[in-house]
């Protein structure tokens, strides 16, 4: 079988969230099941520099706007997935982010950038492609490469079967309508049983449309996203797709985010060795300019700082929490309301908060090992890929009963610790008095060495593998080509 796998963003060449980590995870979880999966990305700096062996191997021409792209094949680093980069230097050679510049403002050609991204997977997923190597199905990934299904409708020829992965429905990729034609659609395209949406032409919608299967990545958030408090204007039309959408829940890259193996810990640990999470503890506090402090339950929070995380919930209670003893580190970026608010908060509270504005991945590993408990108070959350670490880390998460969360952590009540399945803390709405209590439970339980080691252990031995998740992605592609 042979897949492409359509992305804006793949760990370890780029990456701003968990589609990076999940796209490439996923590629070479395939791989290991004899899939021959194969990422197509955009030739971003950071891309170029790190895929290994990059060749430029064809010259794709009629491209709609921008005439002719060179692809070039190479292998990911360490891995040896294979990786068709994009390569368009007007498009994709800049500084800054995919998707934003340096100040974090969208970069104004973004419907081209990914319209071109679109089309030219598309293009290797057609009866037009030029290359030898034809995927059976087409992998896309959220809006960036939304529109290759409705461009291979429209294309009319023999097709790979295309699948839809969501991994977060507010991000739509919406655009004025002049997109529609000058991304060389059929004006017709543009209506309600097409790529139109509200007023707009919409990436995503499109995917949805098209796709032959949409999957995302839990299955609480393929319920949630047909309802109206979590569809994003787009509960209505993934009702009528319901039949082809599906939840798979991610899995995480054991070979990256294990604590027996991890090279950034200064003291690695496993289930029989969880005494030596200490040392990370104690590493973390000095590194940080916290007290140090064994005792002191260290909470903590790597992230983005956007809406959809709900940390302005924890702004709001973590005085409180302070004044009880605890510890908060945070690491992240994001929203420039959110930065401000947690650097007040460790100007107020020197030695008992640390609060790091920016990307670290060693600091968010160093992070995960050395802090007790692991706060993801999310309004939704498509999968979320840091309770898992947190949970591989014997760092139990407080989460809010939503999407993945609810799917991977199980909270720590009566029936649940009795039963041995108990490795986290849940609660239920989205405010500062649910979370606050929420906290306090797992401080408590934290302060009861026994159950807390019990819950760790709970958590460490879940599995949370790739494998698991690969296996069920695996029966979607397989049903698309019988
Ligand atoms: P999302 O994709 O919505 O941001 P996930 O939990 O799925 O949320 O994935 C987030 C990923 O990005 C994780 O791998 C997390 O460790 C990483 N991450 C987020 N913010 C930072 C940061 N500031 N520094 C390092 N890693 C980060
Ligand atoms: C998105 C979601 C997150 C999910 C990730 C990978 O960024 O916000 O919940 O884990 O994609 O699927």
């Amino acid at each position: 079988m042979r897949i492409l796998i359509a992305t804006s963003e793949a760990y370890p060449l780029i990456k701003t969230g968990g589609l990076a980590d999940v796209s490439g995870s996923l590629a070479d979880a395939l791989r290991k099941q004899a899939v021959d999966a194969r990422i197509l990305i955009p030739g971003y700096p950071q891309v170029l520099a790190k895929t290994k062996d990059l060749e430029p191997i064809q010259r794709l021409d009629f491209i709609p706007q921008v005439g002719s792209v060179t692809l070039l094949q190479g292998t990911m680093p360490d891995r040896g997935t294979p990786v068709y980069v994009l390569d368009h230097p007007y498009l994709y050679r800049r500084e800054g982010g995919p998707y934003q510049d340096m100040m974090g403002r969208d970069w104004a050609d973004n419907p081209l950038r990914f319209g071109v991204l679109s089309h030219v997977a598309a293009v290797m997923s057609s009866g037009h492609s030029p290359l030898e190597w034809k995927p059976d199905i087409v992998h896309c990934n959220d809006w960036q490469t939304g529109l290759t299904p409705a461009i291979l409708h429209y294309f009319g020829t023999s097709r790979a079967k295309t699948v839809l992965g969501i991994h977060n429905l507010a991000y739509q990729g919406n655009f004025a309508p002049e997109w529609v034609t000058l991304l060389g659609l059929p004006p017709h395209s543009y209506q309600i049983e097409g790529v139109e949406y509200y007023g707009q032409m919409s990436f995503l919608k499109a995917g949805v449309y098209y796709a032959d299967a949409i999957i995302t990545v839990s299955p609480t958030y393929a319920k949630e996203i047909q309802t109206d408090e979590y569809g994003c204007g787009m509960q209505g039309l993934l009702k009528t797709r319901a039949r082809v959408l599906r939840g798979i829940l991610n899995g995480i890259d054991t070979r990256e985010w294990n604590p027996a193996i991890d090279p950034y810990l200064v003291r690695n640990y496993d289930i029989d060795r969880i005494g030596d999470k200490q040392a990370n503890k104690e590493a973390l506090q000095l590194r940080l300019d916290l007290d140090v402090d064994p005792h002191a339950p260290l909470l903590a929070v790597v992230s983005r700082l956007a809406y959809q995380k709900g940390l302005d919930l924890l702004l709001a209670c973590a005085s409180t929490l302070v004044h009880e003893g605890a510890q908060i580190v945070l690491l992240g970026s994001g929203d420039p309301a959110l930065e401000f608010g947690f650097n007040q908060l460790h100007k107020a509270h020197p030695g008992r908060v640390s609060v790091t504005i920016g990307y670290s991945e060693s600091l968010s590993h160093q992070i995960m090992a050395g802090s007790d408990i692991f706060l993801m108070p999310s309004r939704f959350e498509p999968c979320g890929l840091n309770q898992m670490y947190g949970l591989a880390y014997g760092t139990p998460p407080v989460v809010r009963r939503t999407g993945g969360l609810a799917d991977s952590v199980h909270d720590a009540c009566e029936t649940n610790l009795e039963s041995g399945k108990a490795t986290g803390f849940v609660f239920e709405h989205a405010n500062e008095a649910e979370f606050l209590t929420c906290i306090r439970r797992a401080v408590g339980t934290f302060e009861d060495k026994k159950t807390w080691r019990k819950l760790q252990t709970n958590g460490m031995r879940q599995d949370l593998s790739w494998t698991r998740s690969a296996k069920e992605y695996l029966e979607v592609y397989r049903s698309l080509l019988q």
